[in-house]
């Protein structure tokens, strides 16, 4: 089932993908095995995905929203830890990230680079008490979030007042001739590169899969909008490249 207009009460990110799953309940343990088993993977995919938007887009785009020494921070869909290394340089000692991810093989890859704590858990469903963190941070995730609306719920509820939430996304382009180019990079080349480069069938479905949710995903302003009836004000986007969103919001 869709429902992603402005009006009901979950916001679905895309319609049911039945090349991967067969209905939405099967959705959220098709994503925990399928990152679970492309895990090992994931870096060194980043690398060749990330057009050098590594770890020093990320610490750029987190202060950018605002992100400052000291502050507490919640990683949603921390994966290996990318943003959450990247949001600890910035925090320094002063401060303390917490990265979250339901998947374990993921989780485990994190800890393998950072000792900072990691739960694992859904963003939907936060095991945090209320006003818990002042910043919340998600990379490349929200597409995989059953509901928006819970979602952002949850991030106003264990933020401060005043906290920020900054959420980093691919934005396919408008034009047509660069969204076809991102289409061939992304659907084609990247999976083929990335089974030449790993023999992993769960790594390539992984590329696929981030392709095809990434091209299925409701518009930036339904995102934005789903920030502002969860609560966030302040709510904007900006862009860089062309293709990076950047979607940040306070807690009032
Ligand atoms: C593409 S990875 C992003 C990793 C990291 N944030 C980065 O910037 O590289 C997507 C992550 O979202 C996680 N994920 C999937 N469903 C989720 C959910 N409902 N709540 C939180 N994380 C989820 C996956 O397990 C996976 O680790």
């Amino acid at each position: 089932m869709r429902q992603t207009s402005e009006g009901s009460d979950r916001i679905v990110p895309h319609g049911t993908l039945t090349k991967y799953y067969g209905s939405d309940s099967e959705r959220s343990r098709y994503l925990r095995d399928l990152f679970d088993q492309g895990s090992v993977h994931y870096d060194a995919i980043n690398e060749l995905l990330s057009f050098g938007t590594g770890l020093r887009y990320r610490k750029d785009a987190l202060k950018r929203s605002g992100l400052s020494e000291g502050m507490r921070v919640l990683d949603v869909a921390t994966g290996t830890g990318g943003v959450a290394r990247a949001a600890a340089k910035v925090t320094g000692e002063r401060g303390g990230v917490v990265g979250l991810d339901p998947s374990i093989g993921m989780l485990i890859e994190s800890r393998r680079r950072s000792p900072s704590p990691a739960t694992q858990a859904f963003g939907e469903a936060l095991p945090f008490r209320d006003a818990a963190f002042n910043f919340i941070s998600m990379g490349y995730a929200l597409r995989h979030l059953p509901d928006l609306l819970a979602a952002f719920s949850e991030y106003l509820r264990v933020l401060q007042p005043g906290g920020r939430v900054l959420i980093l996304e691919i934005t396919p382009p408008r034009r047509r001739l660069a969204y076809w180019m991102l289409r061939i990079y992304m659907n084609n080349i990247i999976p083929f590169l990335v089974h030449m480069g790993t023999h992993s069938g769960a790594a390539r479905t992984m590329m696929e899969y981030y392709w095809d949710t990434t091209a299925n995903c409701v518009p930036p302003d339904t995102i934005l909008s789903a920030m502002t009836r969860a609560g966030f004000v302040d709510v904007k986007r900006t862009m860089t490249l062309g293709i990076f969103s950047e979607y940040s919001g306070a807690r009032p």
